[in-house]
């Protein structure tokens, strides 16, 4: 198998893109995030704040055993016109995605050639700039990102800044563009990289940011290897699907939207729903101890560490069946009609599985929506499930959509690129030696004492 190659994109206007040569290579002699810091402060170069968290997120993908590129992008704000009439600017350039454009064809011929991507961008306006924001539309125009691990760091002047708004946006963008999406993973494994500093060239000090940020180029270092795995050696082979059906009406008329959606796919695989409303769902109790690992005997596989133990509660019924998972799809529904919802209480109680070393990592989540046109009660299932499972360290694939108008399905999303990135995440996890993987409490006095990591494929 080739190495992996991720690619590092600063989204900054300030960048200072005419250093970067120089900018590679003190992330290619760089030993640590120390050493990296140090050897760009000295430089005596004015970096955008952007490039140094880039440069620390390519750091972090080189340690996971990547080859790295470093681009920026900020001369695609200058070849890309901003005005479309000739009215008002003699540059107008009617053309919204000029073709042969020297330019913008190297960037997206770079991200074709590249395993992950790696977009840093500053935080305006609680969202990505407008020069990141032009690179997402040229991805998806040339269908770039389609295939591609894709992971995150936002720069923002102020702590809730807007970091994690732009963050989560990128990830929708790019979910919905086909990439494999993931966040920075252990040990806080939130949306990918939060930095704060406001004049350029002043994030060194933000120590805890820096840390997020190599940590999320670790991830989509160690992801791309996977995908890279996957993709050279992968097969067709029979899929476990476990649906969650986390909401639906007392008659179920939307399980049954749902099995007509997977009876093309259960043929081949094994697609598995269960209804969450048909089963006692305990709160979770917010235990000091968790995981709570009472019952449990050394090396016992899909073990049940959660200190709720009735038998016909929803967590323990489900435990072994999301650990084996080879996909995950959590099932909302957006209708005018009530429906009763069991999504909130279940994702809390999955709060065992997270502390207990992440043991779903590395497991595809797909957020699936059926909305009825008009829906009121439930419009933002989706971007739920990408923000609280891509805690779990798993990775996120493209959302599924039915929309529905009088009961008749007028719009699905088409099954086969799904199918696809799973059977290459199946394949890569089986070629994997594993990672080791541990949970350390963030926030709390009272630490897990134990902190022995697992082995994760
Ligand atoms: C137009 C504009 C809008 C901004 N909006 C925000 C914001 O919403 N939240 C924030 O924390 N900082 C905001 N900032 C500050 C930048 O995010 C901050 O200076 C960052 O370090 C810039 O990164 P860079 O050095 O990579 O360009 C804004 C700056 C500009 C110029």
């Amino acid at each position: 198998m080739k190495t992996p190659v991720v690619l590092g994109i600063s989204g900054s206007i300030r960048s200072q893109d005419k250093h970067f040569k120089e900018l590679y290579q003190l992330i290619l002699r760089a030993d640590s995030s120390g050493t990296l810091l140090a050897s760009m402060q000295d430089s005596g170069i004015v970096f955008a704040n952007s490039d140094i968290a880039l440069a620390c997120s390519l750091l972090g993908a080189r340690q996971a055993g990547a080859d790295i590129k470093l681009i920026s992008i900020k001369k695609i704000a200058k070849t890309v016109s901003q005005s479309y009439s000739s009215k008002y600017s003699k540059s107008a350039n009617p053309s919204l995605f000029p073709v042969g454009d020297a330019t913008i064809e190297s960037m997206l011929d770079k991200v074709r050639n590249a395993t992950g991507v790696v977009l840093a961008s500053p935080v305006y306006f609680g969202d990505r700039s407008s020069v990141a924001n032009k690179f997402l539309q040229l991805a998806n125009h040339h269908g770039v990102l389609a295939g591609k691990v894709f992971g995150a760091v936002a720069v923002g002047a102020k702590r809730n800044g807007g970091q994690e708004t732009t963050l989560i946006y990128c990830l929708v963008d790019a979910l919905a563009q086909g990439a494999f999406a993931v966040g920075n993973g252990p040990a806080t494994c939130q949306y990918g990289g939060t930095l704060v500093a406001g004049e350029a060239n002043t994030v060194y000090g933000d120590t805890w940011g820096i840390t997020r940020a190599l940590e999320l180029g670790n991830r989509v270092g160690q992801v791309s290897s996977l995908i890279a795995w996957g993709q050279a050696r992968s097969q067709k082979r029979r899929l476990n699907i476990q649906v969650l059906m986390a909401m639906d009406r007392p008659d179920k008329k939307f399980r049954q939207v749902a099995e007509k959606y997977f009876a093309p796919v259960s043929k081949k695989h094994e697609v598995e729903f269960h209804d969450l409303i048909d089963h006692p769902i305990a709160r979770c109790h917010a235990c000091d101890v968790c995981p709570y690992a009472g019952k449990t005997k050394p090396g016992e596989e899909y073990a049940y560490n959660c200190k709720v133990r009735s038998k016909t509660d929803c967590a323990f019924l489900l435990n072994k069946a999301m650990m084996n998972a080879d996909a995950l799809v959590i099932v909302g529904i957006n209708t005018a009609d009530d429906v009763i919802y069991r999504y909130q209480a279940f994702t809390e109680r999955t709060r065992y599985l997270r502390r207990d070393n992440f043991q779903l990592t590395n497991i595809p989540v797909i957020g699936m929506l059926i909305e009825e046109l008009g829906g009121t009660n439930n419009p933002l299932h989706q971007l739920k499930v990408v923000t609280s499972y891509i805690r779990h360290n798993t990775i996120l694939i493209s959302p599924i959509k039915i929309t529905m108008k009088d009961d008749r399905i007028v719009h699905q999303t088409e099954q086969g690129r799904i199918l696809e990135q799973l059977e290459i995440v199946r394949s890569g996890r089986d070629l994997s030696q594993g990672q080791a993987v541990s949970y350390k409490a963030e926030g709390y006095a009272i630490k897990k004492q134990e902190t022995i990591a697992s082995v994760r494929k």
